[in-house]
């Protein structure tokens, strides 16, 4: 099996709720264990927005990371950092841009639905239309295998994906491509070159899938061969020419189920959520004022969880046995909404606290959260500096 590097950002909100937590975080922290994995503040695609209002961002950044920090991101597993400390990103995307036909831009469903939605802000920008390039530099530049995204950032990662291979049919090019194939099978060794030329075989005459991964796991794992005879090989493999950036996929996040405390999902914009730093009283507050069941008007007026946001709640937070005794007793009016809310309350005090007390040791350690992200950039640049040393190479920009 090919190594998986995972490689995702997220723009600096400023602290986070419930829905980045189970719809995001959850996810990334059970990654980490996984994968090899990188996540960073996207805060220049934050300025792609709000170019306006910039002096929001740094304190948005830190209190980001904070969160992911208390919700279990592990900097000891993960690579946490923030993409304008890599400026590497800029220069890759400057390159991109030579490359990137306008109308795929212009074609990329969000830009055209964000500027509807937020109709408010001019974002007839040259930034904002360049959002999904910047986007696919972010991940480009570390040969991410994965993209862990919603739904809503999957056609960022098609583009990204047909960007790279435009990059690879236009640079992957070099003269004497085959040759120099034939000279890195040689350095495989007699019984490697032999099995990288049979599963090749396989795959470009029977197409078979299998033997492309085996073949592109054997590459990966020879640490005699160099970078680039590396991509020789992965490249002839697949019959065109270097690989030199790499194609990554999606990974959807399970939907979060999510919602906001009215019933829509929940979102700052909505003015719905629970923050990750809700105090306890205010949790309490906020679920026992929710909506319910407009059918309950009285404590024994029977109603129906479907038609209830804290029933949705309840599909996130309890167990099976308590699910039971929401049906039955809201249907039968045996129990009071209430009454009903207080198990909800009780999981989301008893989820969070451990996660404040960890936020309020990094909010009183400012210099540790600023090390432990000083130590991400250094080696997200590491990586962004090798890949970039080779697309200056194959770009004909790598003279002095
Ligand atoms: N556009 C993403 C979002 O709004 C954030 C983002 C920026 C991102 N760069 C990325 C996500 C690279 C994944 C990979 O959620
Ligand atoms: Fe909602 Fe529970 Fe009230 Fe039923 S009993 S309406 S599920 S809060």
């Amino acid at each position: 099996m090919a190594i998986e590097r995972v490689v995702s950002g997220m723009r600096p909100t400023g602290g986070l709720h419930l829905g980045h937590y189970n719809g995001v975080l959850k996810n990334w922290v059970s990654l980490q264990h996984e994968s090899e994995c990188l996540f960073f503040v996207a805060d220049w695609h934050a300025l792609t927005t709000h170019y306006d209002d910039p002096q929001i961002i740094e304190q948005n950044v830190w209190d980001m990371v904070i969160d992911w920090l208390a919700a279990g991101i592990d900097p000891a597993l993960a690579t946490i950092f923030v993409q304008s400390k890599v400026p590497e990103h800029a220069e890759l995307h400057t390159l991109l841009s030579m490359i990137t036909p306008l109308g795929w831009l212009e074609r990329v469903p969000t830009y055209k639905d964000q500027q509807e939605k937020l109709s408010s802000k001019d974002l007839s920008t040259y930034g904002f239309l360049g959002y999904p390039l910047l986007q696919s530099a972010d991940i480009l530049i570390y040969k991410a295998t994965q993209v862990p995204v919603g739904e809503d950032q999957v056609p960022h990662i098609e583009f990204t994906r047909e960007v790279a291979r435009r990059f690879n049919h236009l640079y992957g090019k070099e003269p004497g491509f085959e040759e120099r194939a034939e000279e890195a099978i040689k350095k495989l060794g007699s019984k490697r070159g032999q099995l990288y030329r049979e599963l090749r075989n396989a795959y470009q005459e029977e197409g078979d899938e299998q033997a492309l991964e085996a073949a592109q796991s054997l590459i990966e794992e020879q640490q005699n061969l160099s970078l680039g005879d590396k991509e020789r090989l992965l490249g002839f493999l697949e019959g065109g020419g270097k690989m030199i950036l790499l194609e990554p996929e999606y990974k959807l996040t399970p939907a979060s189920k999510m919602v906001g405390l009215d019933g829509q999902k929940m979102s700052k914009s909505y003015n719905n959520t629970i923050s990750l730093r809700e105090a306890p009283e205010a949790i309490d507050k906020k679920i026992r004022t929710m909506p319910t069941d407009p059918a309950r008007i009285r404590r024994n007026d029977p109603g129906d969880p479907k038609n209830c946001p804290v029933w949705q709640i309840h599909q996130v937070y309890s167990d099976e046995k308590t699910q039971e005794w929401v049906q039955n007793g809201c249907k039968g009016a045996e129990i009071g909404c209430i009454e009903c809310k207080q198990p909800v309350i009780d999981s989301i005090q008893k989820e969070l606290k451990p996660m404040q007390e960890k936020a309020n040791f990094y909010l009183e350690s400012p210099d540790l959260v600023k090390s432990v992200v000083a130590e991400g950039c250094e080696k997200a640049r590491k990586l962004a500096r090798d890949t970039m040393r080779e697309v200056r190479e194959s770009m004909g920009i790598n003279f002095s």
